[in-house]
């Protein structure tokens, strides 16, 4: 039998070499249920794709960046929940709380792309979350090592925002001495983070009097040095009640090829998270990826805005999602010096179509996940399941790197999905592909669609006919076809 399997992987390359537009099946045989021997299933939240707004710039992008709720909503349509909102990042470790600001947020930089050195928040600003119908989560501050000033904000933020999931307390903690935070002045390690993380759990937790409030973790180093094992380890009664779920960061970087390349996101994923991830939820709590996006520091310029790496978008959060990260929220900095941004002022990015694939996979009825393939190669399946256990849609992707005719002919893979529920003569798909491949952007003419249709700039208000393809299925079985850096929705019911 492996000789035989061999034999035809061999053949199927030869054919390949002398013909560069044929067909060469994947087959990917669809569990009958969920549960069914031979994968791994991952239980869904209601909306697993969220977004992480930089603390300081989070009343902009509300209030003055016009695409920002119609993004937001596009996703709500889709899946019926709106997405899962974090607010955060290293300017909430530069923030203080004004009780008597009426502003939303107050500071000064000497450049519109500059993110502040330090900026006071008002009550305005956590009455402006508590307008968004998604949950939300705050990050407040712990690097001053004003423990008064936070808890001031904390209560605040439980009384105005009725959607609260949790707060942070501190991000990215492990680079406090870089940053000269005063909390960590003299030594500090995982250890000492630990200690003053649940110190302060322990305080805020029971100064604002609400059980499972805080989101802790939230390293973007990676585990197991700054993970959650060792801070579990560390945790007392009294601390432990306050601690909804672990968090933690990711920028994976590099070219977008690497990037897009579905077996280099599995082994980021895998590699990384699997065992921190499996010793949180053994202890019956929640793993998100709290903040991450492609590359740290807004994006590069030449890799964030790429068709490549929105199909890196889908397949990362996708993967993560299938190793139990319960939800994953997608990182949008300073407005007009963002690469990796879904949207901005006046241009859609190209992550958002491949975010939005993900969405249409996992939201609408979707309580299961599963991955299909064993992440060794470049093509991936990815199968929901519905309440009552039935395939609900599957996600195929063929991450072979493409940039166009210069590059070479399209290759084209061919998926043939198995043991299909009796009874289904056709599948309907829709296909996220963009024609000039893995370097398209939005910004610079390249035509972006998922089932045909675009978001307009400015907007994001969906444009144009829905374009969905219909396939026979036969004795149980479709192929389907899928080019070089494309992925195709699949809908079984
Ligand atoms: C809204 O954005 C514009 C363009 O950047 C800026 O000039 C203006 O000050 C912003 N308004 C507020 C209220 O943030
Ligand atoms: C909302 O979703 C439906 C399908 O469920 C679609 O037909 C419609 O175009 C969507 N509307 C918007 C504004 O996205
Ligand atoms: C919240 O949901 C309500 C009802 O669906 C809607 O009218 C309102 O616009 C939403 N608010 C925001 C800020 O999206
Ligand atoms: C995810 O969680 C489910 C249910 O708790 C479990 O069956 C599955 O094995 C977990 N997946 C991984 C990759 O550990």
């Amino acid at each position: 039998m492996a000789g035989k399997t061999t034999g035809i992987v061999a053949l199927c390359a030869t054919i390949l070499l002398l013909q560069a537009q044929s067909v060469c099946a994947v087959t990917f045989a669809i569990p009958s249920k969920t549960g069914a021997a031979g994968y791994t299933y991952a239980p869904l939240d209601p909306a697993p794709v969220g977004i992480s707004f930089e603390f300081f710039t989070f009343p902009s992008y509300m209030t003055n960046v016009t695409a920002t709720h119609q993004c937001l909503a596009n996703w709500k349509n889709l899946s019926g929940t709106w997405p899962p909102i974090r607010i955060g990042g290293t300017t909430q470790d530069r923030a203080s709380f004004g009780a008597a600001s009426e502003a939303y947020v107050t500071y000064s930089v000497a450049n519109p792309a500059d993110a502040p050195m330090s900026l006071t928040f008002g009550k305005r600003f956590m009455t402006l979350a508590g307008g968004y119908n998604g949950s939300v989560v705050v990050g407040l501050n712990r690097g001053k090592d004003n423990i008064e000033n936070t808890i001031a904000a904390a209560k605040v933020a439980v009384t105005e925002i009725p959607n609260l999931l949790a707060i942070e307390l501190g991000n990215e903690p492990e680079y406090y001495p870089k940053d000269g935070q005063p909390i960590a002045r003299g030594t500090w390690n995982p250890a000492v983070d630990a200690a003053s993380q649940i110190s302060w759990i322990t305080r805020l937790g029971s100064a604002v009097g609400r059980p499972n409030i805080i989101q802790a973790g939230n390293w973007n180093q990676a585990p197991p040095e700054w993970g959650a094992a060792q801070m579990m380890a560390r945790e007392t009664p009294q601390a432990r009640q306050y601690i909804r779920h672990y968090a933690h960061h990711n920028y994976p970087g590099g070219s977008v090829q690497k990037l897009q390349s579905h077996a280099q996101t599995v082994s980021n994923v895998r590699g990384l998270f699997d065992a921190d991830v499996a010793a949180v939820r053994r202890s019956g709590r929640e793993y998100v990826l709290g903040e991450t996006n492609s590359v740290s520091g807004g994006g590069a310029a030449n890799v964030s805005p790429t068709f490549g790496a929105a199909l890196w978008t889908m397949d990362y959060v996708l993967q993560a999602t299938s190793r139990n990260i319960s939800r994953t929220y997608f990182h949008h900095g300073t407005i007009g010096n963002c690469q990796y941004c879904f949207w901005g002022r006046y241009s859609m990015g190209a992550p958002y179509y491949g975010a939005t694939a993900a969405v249409a996979l996992l939201g609408g009825g979707a309580r299961h996940l599963a991955a299909l393939d064993n992440g060794n190669s470049a093509f991936a399946g990815y199968v929901t399941f519905d309440s009552e256990g039935r395939p609900l849609r599957v996600l195929l992707y063929n991450s072979e790197y493409w940039t166009g005719s210069g590059s070479g002919a399209r290759r084209v893979e061919g998926f043939t999905l198995t043991g299909l529920p009796g009874g289904l003569e056709r599948v309907r798909a829709k296909r996220l592909t963009s024609p000039g491949g893995a370097m398209d952007r939005v910004d610079r003419g390249g035509e972006i669609t998922f089932g045909g249709q675009k978001f307009q700039d400015g907007t994001c208000v969906l444009q144009g006919e829905d374009r969905v393809e219909v396939v026979s299925v036969v004795e149980a079985r479709v192929t389907l076809e899928v080019k070089a850096t494309e992925a195709l929705l699949v809908y079984l019911q």
